[in-house]
């Protein structure tokens, strides 16, 4: 996003997320809302937050009062709230563990990177996500130490919740980048970090509020398994879900941009979102695939963007 408003933090997203957004914030840019460039916005709302590089991104252009993210994801839930609270003390627990990985030859760090592992996955009964403690500061240094080292730099865990990412062959990864880490901690200043169904997102919402949705793909075909950041599922009931409660926060006089991926890019007659959406402005940008286990499926295709406000492009 250009236009840079204000000399602010460069702060980025600080873990490899699935469905990252870096490479739709151009189009994201030229769809913002009138009522944001004018500064009567003060309220950001981002109910799937994810690695954040929308928040991030607008943070930057804009400067909102406060802003609320939101995840179901307990481990993204927990990393969040460790920079906003403990950012000192977890560069210092990270340096500790990229001095130790980089010391080693590959095998060795190939053995660290397990050993790691298997402590992260092993003190999860032991974890109250609900209540913050000191333990969490260790903990998001392994989810970061992980994300950084995992192979594809993904998050993914099986059903009981443990990670099971193989490790990934990097020659320098990016362990601690202390820079990044502190500006983050600055914009999350202002920020209330929820974690939990993005519905509870509603009570924050006013018509000064700028919402960003950023839901799981709707998977491209019954065996694509894209949409397990988490334990739980997000199936086509819960898209119906998300337009009602766009519809809700549509009510409330809320500015509202929701992409997702075009189910018209696999199947052409598939009218899913263009049916519920029917009431709102859809557009259709084009997009990378970037994540896909069938080699075959990468490349262009199209990303929906859907708001509840005209948009000017030109
Ligand atoms: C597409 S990703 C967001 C990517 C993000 N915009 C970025 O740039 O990295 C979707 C996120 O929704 C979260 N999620 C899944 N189901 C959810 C729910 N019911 N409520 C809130 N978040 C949910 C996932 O954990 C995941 O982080």
């Amino acid at each position: 996003m250009a236009n840079q408003t204000k000399s602010v933090p460069a702060a980025r997203p600080f873990l490899k997320w699935a469905g990252g957004k870096t490479q739709l914030l151009g189009e994201f840019g030229k769809r913002l809302p009138a009522e944001l460039h004018e500064g009567k916005i003060t309220r950001y709302v981002e109910p799937f937050i994810g690695g954040g590089a929308v928040f991030f991104a607008l943070n930057q252009r804009f400067s909102f009062e406060r802003s609320y993210i939101c995840d179901v994801n307990e481990e993204l839930f927990l990393s969040y709230r460790v920079v906003q609270r403990s950012v000192k003390k977890l560069i210092s627990e990270l340096e500790t563990l990229e001095t130790a990985y980089l010391s080693r030859s590959e095998k060795k760090r190939e053995e660290f990177y397990y050993e790691v592992r298997d402590g992260f996955n092993k003190k999860l009964p032991e974890i109250d996500f609900r209540k913050y403690k000191l333990e969490w500061i260790e903990r998001a240094a392994q989810i970061i130490f992980l994300n950084r080292t995992c192979y594809n730099g993904l998050f993914r865990v099986n059903r009981r919740g443990g990670f099971n990412v193989p490790f990934g062959r990097y020659k320098n990864p990016d362990i601690l980048n202390e820079d990044n880490l502190n500006d983050v901690a600055t914009f999350l200043k202002t920020t209330t970090i929820l974690q939990g169904d993005f519905t509870q997102c509603r009570k924050f919402v006013d018509k000064h509020t700028f919402v960003y949705f950023d839901p799981p793909y709707r998977p491209l075909n019954p065996t694509s398994s894209f949409t397990s950041y988490s334990k739980n599922g997000f199936y086509d009931k819960d898209q119906v879900r998300l337009v009602d409660f766009f519809k809700e926060l549509d009510g409330k006089g809320a500015k509202i941009l929701l992409s997702n991926s075009d189910p018209k890019n696999e199947h052409p007659d598939d009218t899913f979102f263009d049916d519920l959406f029917s009431e709102y402005f859809i557009e259709r940008v084009p997009a990378k695939r970037m994540i896909n286990c069938n080699g075959a499926r990468r490349g262009n295709i199209s990303e929906l963007i859907i708001t509840n406000y005209p948009v000017h492009t030109k």
